[in-house]
């Protein structure tokens, strides 16, 4: 299997809902929520008691230097950094009612209601219809019509329909950069998730991709919570309602989006935001 697929179907396994765990709604409008969240590689603490809500209809960026902890916090929310060796997450992460946070839970039906997107579009050496059927198939679903729906819907749903729809059994390398990233958002939709996490998706693409991913984030947002790790500060205040500023591991200050660039309270913020440190 190449990595590419590896690494998909580590963060999904299978098109097909199956039955969710049904629990008591954290509230009417937190879809998932972290509490005192601590991340540590080996002796490395690299996460502190980050403790965040996020919301249903709702983007929540998280922006800060390099190396602060962003994509590390990322992964913690689907469990992904469980995939990484000598990691330990520890605190609770409330999806759905219940702590995720635990030995017990399934980590493919977690993925496929928490989504994630890579800062690289990374599709698999198949065709853009295989990209989408792919995992579902590997899952049992072999019935054309339905396979051809999902391939449809999720093309859609990612704005790309229009632009592959009579070449869906071409490759996707002969896709451009940015329309890569979208089939591999369609990819991720397919599986019907709840929230989709970004971990810097526009870094590799050029400002016309970089809008049609924003544009389409935009879109993404109802009925779901979208939480975006990015560099790009316009980007940041461009697409989320909310925004969290990570610093040397520590969840420094969060708010509305427009308080937090217009007005930010901690020094860190504000040097941060005026360019004193990258
Ligand atoms: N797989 C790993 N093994 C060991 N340490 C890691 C691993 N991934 C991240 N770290 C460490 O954890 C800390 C936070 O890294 P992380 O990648 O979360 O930062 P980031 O804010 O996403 O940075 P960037 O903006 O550069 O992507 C850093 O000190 C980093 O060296
Ligand atoms: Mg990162």
């Amino acid at each position: 299997m190449t990595t590419e697929t590896d690494q998909f179907l580590k963060s999904v396994d299978s098109s097909e809902r199956g039955p969710r765990v049904t629990g008591v709604a954290i509230s009417d409008e937190v879809m998932l929520e972290t509490k005192d969240v601590n991340v540590y590689y080996g002796d490395h603490h690299a996460l502190h008691d980050t403790s965040l809500a996020f919301h249903k209809d709702e983007i929540t960026a998280l922006i800060g230097p390099s190396g602060c902890g962003k994509s590390t916090f990322l992964r913690s929310l689907n469990l992904m950094n469980r995939e990484i060796k000598g990691c330990r997450v520890t605190g609770e992460i409330l999806y759905d009612g219940h702590n995720i946070n635990t030995k017990t839970e399934n980590l493919y039906e977690l993925r496929k209601s928490i989504g994630m997107v890579f800062q690289q579009p990374n599709p698999f050496h198949k065709s853009i219809r295989e990209n989408i059927t792919f995992a579902p198939k590997r899952h049992g679903v072999r019935d054309k019509a339905v396979l051809d729906q999902m391939v449809e819907e999720s093309l859609r749903g990612a704005a790309l329909w229009d632009e592959v729809k009579d070449k869906l059994d071409k490759s996707a390398f002969a896709l451009s950069g940015g329309q890569q990233q979208r089939l591999c958002i369609a990819r991720t939709l397919a599986m019907k998730p709840d929230v989709i996490l970004f971990d810097e998706p526009c870094s590799a693409l050029d400002p016309i991709s970089t809008l049609a991913i924003e544009d389409l984030m935009l879109s993404l947002a109802k009925d779901r919570a979208i939480i975006i790790v990015t560099h790009n500060m316009e980007q940041a205040s461009r697409v989320s309602n909310r925004t969290a500023f990570f610093y040397m591991g520590d969840m420094v200050e969060y708010g509305e989006t427009e308080q937090i660039f217009q007005r930010p309270k901690d020094k860190r913020l504000n040097d941060y935001l005026t360019g004193m440190f990258s």
